[in-house]
């Protein structure tokens, strides 16, 4: 990367953000594309969140990400909002505008959109989220806001998703859902950690318990083919891998910052599908 005067920086701020993914995923992205632009993560404590944003307009940043513990927090430091971050109260993308910074969410819709041309309409389908936590939440308001005709919710914990459900009535209504019920979801999609590198023998549910021709979707994406996938597959149903909604997540993100074309989207998109392949094979340390 050739860093002259005239390149722009991008960031991601969290709490922590050793482990994250998004500058390699973003910088793989201005490289394959050409793009004037340089990605860093910033590691900020809450009670310097105010002030990096500040900072992050005084220097003209291009755009940032945020997460964990921020994604809430920051729209206080925000000049507008996109409508469906504005209804889920979270933002992970802003983008720098003239009319100053703007908040969006591209978590769930990374996932509609990777559902959408995957495997076509959503809005008949019943979905079945499995998990009550930040990534149930954005995926379900996803959801619901993009028109699904249903949406239920188990965890483990009950109190869980009973709050979860409640939290989600801005959307519309969703269901609390027992395994004898699993039977009459269309598609499931698996938005615990059960199942991820290293605890890859462990999986959130027994597809036996699922409707034969179910779609199965699993945001875990280390391993690429979890234990639920495998079983999935192994048993007929069509599946969808966390990998797609990691990478479509960021390529969201960066057709809010830049004007990409539609090629440059699928350049994007390919390229990130080989490397991260090849970027999440375990490592000898790792095998074992
Ligand atoms: P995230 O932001 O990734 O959604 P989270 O908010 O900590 O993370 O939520 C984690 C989800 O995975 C929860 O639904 C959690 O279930 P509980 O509410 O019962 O804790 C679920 N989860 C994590 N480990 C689990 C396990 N071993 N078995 C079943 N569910 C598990």
């Amino acid at each position: 990367m050739n860093l002259t005067e005239e390149v722009r920086l991008y960031g991601l701020i969290g709490d922590p953000v050793a482990g994250s993914r998004s500058p390699w995923i973003h910088n793989t992205v201005f490289n394959e594309l050409g793009l004037k632009a340089a990605y860093l993560a910033f590691h900020v404590e809450p009670t310097r969140l105010g002030a990096s944003i500040a900072g992050f307009r005084a220097i003209g940043m291009g755009g940032f990400n945020i997460t964990i513990p921020h994604k809430q927090t920051v729209i206080g430091h925000l000049d507008g909002l996109d409508p469906f971050a504005e209804k889920l109260g979270a933002v992970n993308t802003v983008a720098v505008t003239p009319e100053g910074l703007i908040g969006y969410n591209t978590d769930g819709p990374g996932l509609v959109s990777v559902l959408r041309r995957q495997i076509g309409p959503i809005e008949d389908k019943k979905v079945l989220i499995l998990g009550a936590g930040g990534a149930a939440r954005g995926i379900a308001g996803s959801l619901m806001y993009n028109g699904v005709k249903e949406v239920g919710i188990c965890n483990r914990t009950w109190t869980k998703a009973d709050a979860l459900i409640r939290d989600l009535e801005i959307f519309g209504k969703a269901y609390i859902v027992d395994r004898e019920d699993f039977k009459n979801y269309d598609l499931v999609i698996n938005t615990t950690s059960v199942g991820m590198y290293p605890f890859e023998d462990a999986t959130p549910v027994d597809v036996k318990y699922l409707k034969p021709d179910a779609y199965v979707c699993d945001i875990v994406y280390k391993p690429r083919r979890t234990r639920l996938i495998r079983e999935a597959e192994a048993t007929g149903h069509k599946v969808v891998f966390g990998i797609d909604m990691l990478i479509e997540q960021a390529v969201l993100a960066e057709q809010i910052w830049f004007s990409l074309s539609d090629e440059q989207v699928d350049r994007a998109r390919t390229l990130l599908q080989t490397e991260l392949m090849k970027a999440l094979q375990p490592t000898e340390g790792e095998k074992k």
